[in-house]
């Protein structure tokens, strides 16, 4: 439980008592290699599974929890809402605001059968060399790309600042998202649901030489929303009764519509 934490206690992947997370990023690693990821866009990226207002997906996802996640026992709603309120409680824009409420709803892929290790934590890029400060990167020594001739190179199939939009990224949440929300959001608020779980990026500083200026541009808006993300996990459980109403009107006003997932 995050009640009470310093900044400096999240993400501590040493203190973790149960195994669970190492286990996670074990398969994580091993898995999530080039053609995996072309064979999971291929499969998902029609969104023809549902169609759900972005409140009904938060309920639906309900009883979700997260193994990768060292921090937290709160629901997905309880989350979504102290993500969202600690950017409302800061003054940012509504967009943001809605963005932080529905930032991990593609979470969603775990009801559709995918194993957690193909849909939550941390990211990277796939078809090129894995950065040592990757959490847990040993374990990319049990991926077949980490010895294949190109996908094992710096660049691996890319060009030297080709931009973040050309590089695939492990399958998972953030990428679905992006996919599903991508014409209905700003693209500072495009980067934080594409790229918030691509740590070695906007808190290690990894893979710049595969960004553009628009990427080192947007990254600070990813920064931004991380201390909502990850930082409000210390906050009480929120209540929902409550705020109910503001967050039923922003969902309506960014998302009239149901959504295709
Ligand atoms: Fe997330
Ligand atoms: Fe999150």
């Amino acid at each position: 439980m995050g009640i009470g934490k310093a900044a400096t206690e999240f993400r501590n992947y040493e203190a973790e008592p149960t195994g669970y997370v190492e286990q996670f990023y074990r398969r994580n690693h091993a898995n999530q290699t080039l053609e995996f990821v072309k064979q999971k866009k291929a499969e998902y990226l029609g969104l023809n599974r549902e169609r759900m207002t972005a409140w009904q997906m938060l309920e639906h996802l309900n009883d979700l929890v997260d193994e990768s996640d060292p921090d937290t026992n709160f629901t997905q709603i309880d989350h979504a809402l102290q993500t969202a309120e600690a950017a409302r409680r800061a003054n940012q824009p509504r967009w943001m605001i809605a963005t932080g409420f529905i930032h991990d709803l593609g979470k969603v892929l775990c009801k559709f059968g995918e194993p957690q290790w193909a849909v939550v934590g941390d990211t990277n890029p796939v078809g090129c060399r894995f950065s040592p400060k990757i959490v847990h990167s040993d374990f990319f020594a049990l991926n077949p790309d980490s010895t294949h001739p190109v996908y094992s190179t710096e660049l691996g199939i890319y060009e030297r600042g080709c931009g973040l939009q050309n590089v695939h990224m492990s399958w998972g949440h953030d990428e679905y998202l992006y996919h599903v929300v991508k014409d209905r959001l700003p693209i500072e608020a495009l980067y934080m649901i594409r790229y918030h779980s691509f740590y070695a990026w906007h808190k290690e500083g990894e893979y710049d030489y595969l960004c553009n200026d628009e990427d080192r541009a947007l990254m600070k808006w990813v920064r931004a929303f991380n201390r909502y993300d990850l930082y409000s996990k210390a906050d009480d459980r929120p209540n929902l009764n409550e705020l109910r109403p503001y967050y039923e009107d922003l969902m309506n006003e960014f998302f009239p519509e149901p959504l295709n997932w």
